[in-house]
């Protein structure tokens, strides 16, 4: 058997699959993000171990065959440690945008675009050390480690500091081509070599169980800890997706479209993401909308409805856009604006528009988004020819066959499409304990298909050129 833990940003989940790769069990433990103040978000580390272990005890399985064990986890955090491996202030999250006046500093020196291949987003690490250099310099003087979030579970789990190179690629100091953290950019923030955690790719062994949180966990001791990966590539690994033309859309909090690449393809002018894959040789490209299933959680809470019941008043059929737009910006947005100010809006509603108008705009809304990020991709040199959806948002037929008509390819949902990245990471803990290589990437069995209807996409390609033009 083989545990797979994402550290997700609204909870920990984890995935238990047996040495066929079925799943056995799932569980899951909520996390709270703290807002202290506008445009930030936060996490105290504690609380992730914390869930990791609901998480683990939810799965209500004996544990004691489990064999290896992946992680994945929302990807640039930043967990700050003291010289004795103390947390020093609560992580700075993906989604958190204090530090945007520090990543358009460090985007302005060329040599972040050039080694990283990247724009140096507000979400990204790099800057949030760059901010406490700023505002917390007391804290920023004792800083001697600083880890991703999953990195933090396996220096939990493990003793040892240890990254992957999909995660090491979203904190602007990493040189994703060559695989390594760049000396060049960490002391351009401050920074050494010495504070970063040694790398390691996702497949391979960084790490095992230490025996007092073995017997604490019911988990035998010793067991490797895979490298793991960022959740989207954890997604991907799941989902199969290596080589180009394999693609993937992720709604979570976050939006995510990704495409597995062969080698790196950099394009920072269109503020995609190009990163390494968490195997070997290989990397992929993405665009990221830090909103996705975030704004129908957020409509549902304004309108005080659960969001299954919103969904039911809707026409299951995409049909052509609506008048109602909505631009997804609650959290500011990354591609293709790179832009933490910009926010979220309606515009076109009328004294006769109703909720479910409104639900459907937000939907619209999205995957036109999402339509923007996949061109983007495109623009790069890369994209999809198809999208495994993948989050909790999938569990929608009218989104995906939003996203079909929006995106103009086909969207597939795979049975288990909720395990995503827990699944994926115990695929990448198979992976470190037996030594198996791409022949354990099996793609998912599909359990719907939703096809662009042609007739339709002139209308979905105009309201796009519509929203692009109101927001210019
Ligand atoms: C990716 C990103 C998000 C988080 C969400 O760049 O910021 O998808 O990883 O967990």
């Amino acid at each position: 058997m083989y545990l797979g833990i994402d550290l997700g940003t609204s909870g920990v989940k984890t995935v238990l699959i047996d040495e066929a790769q079925r799943v056995i069990g799932t569980g899951h433990a909520g996390l709270k993000v703290s807002t202290p103040q506008p445009g930030w978000s936060e996490q105290a580390p504690q609380d992730w171990i914390d869930a990791t272990r609901a998480a683990i005890a939810d799965l209500k399985e004996p544990l004691d065959r489990v064999a290896g064990i992946g992680l994945s986890g929302q990807m640039h955090g930043a967990v700050c440690l003291d010289e004795s491996d103390r947390v020093l202030r609560p992580a700075i999250l993906w989604n958190d945008g204090r530090a945007s006046e520090e990543a358009t500093e460090l985007d302005g020196q060329q040599r972040f675009r050039d080694v990283t291949g990247n724009l140096v987003f507000a979400g990204f690490t790099a800057p949030k050390l760059v901010w406490m250099q700023r505002h917390e310099p007391h804290l920023f003087e004792q800083v001697r480690r600083v880890l991703l979030p999953k990195d933090y579970l396996r220096l939990w789990l493990t003793g040892e500091a240890i990254s992957d190179m999909s995660d090491a690629s979203g904190t602007a100091w990493f040189d994703p081509a060559a695989r390594d953290w760049s000396d060049a950019l960490l002391s351009a923030t401050g920074m050494e070599r010495g504070m970063m955690p040694s790398l390691a790719e996702g497949s391979a062994v960084a790490g095992q169980l230490r025996a007092d949180i073995a017997g604490e966990l019911g988990l035998p001791a010793g067991i490797p800890v895979a490298g793991g990966a960022g959740d989207n590539a954890a997604t991907a690994i799941g989902a199969g997706i290596t080589g180009p033309g394999a693609g993937l859309v992720s709604l979570g909090t976050s939006g995510v479209i990704f495409a597995a690449t062969d080698r790196f393809l950099p394009a920072p002018e269109t503020a995609i993401h190009a990163f390494c894959h968490a195997l070997p040789g290989q990397w992929h490209q993405m665009g990221v909308i830090l909103s996705a299933a975030a704004c129908l959680e957020w409509w549902a809470g304004i309108v005080g409805q659960p969001v299954a019941d919103l969904l039911a008043e809707l026409d299951p059929q995409p049909g052509q856009p609506a008048r109602i737009a909505f631009w997804p910006y609650l959290t500011g947005e990354r591609t293709p604006l790179n832009d933490p100010a910009q926010r979220a809006g309606f515009t076109g509603m009328s004294a006769r528009s109703t909720r479910p108008q409104m639900t459907r705009a937000v939907l619209e809304g999205v995957a036109l988004a999402l339509a923007e990020n996949m061109a983007a991709l495109r623009e790069a040199g890369g994209g999809a020819d198809s999208l495994i959806a993948m989050g909790g948002g999938a569990r929608s037929d009218l989104w995906l066959a939003m996203l079909a008509q929006a995106t103009g390819v086909p969207v597939l949902r795979p049975a288990g499409s909720e395990t995503g990245a827990g699944f994926g990471a115990a695929r990448l803990g198979l992976m470190a304990a037996t030594g198996a290589g791409a022949e354990a990437m099996t793609r998912p069995e599909i359990a719907a298909r939703f096809d662009p209807d042609p007739a339709l996409l002139p209308g979905w390609s105009e309201a796009l050129a519509r929203l692009q033009a109101q927001r210019a």
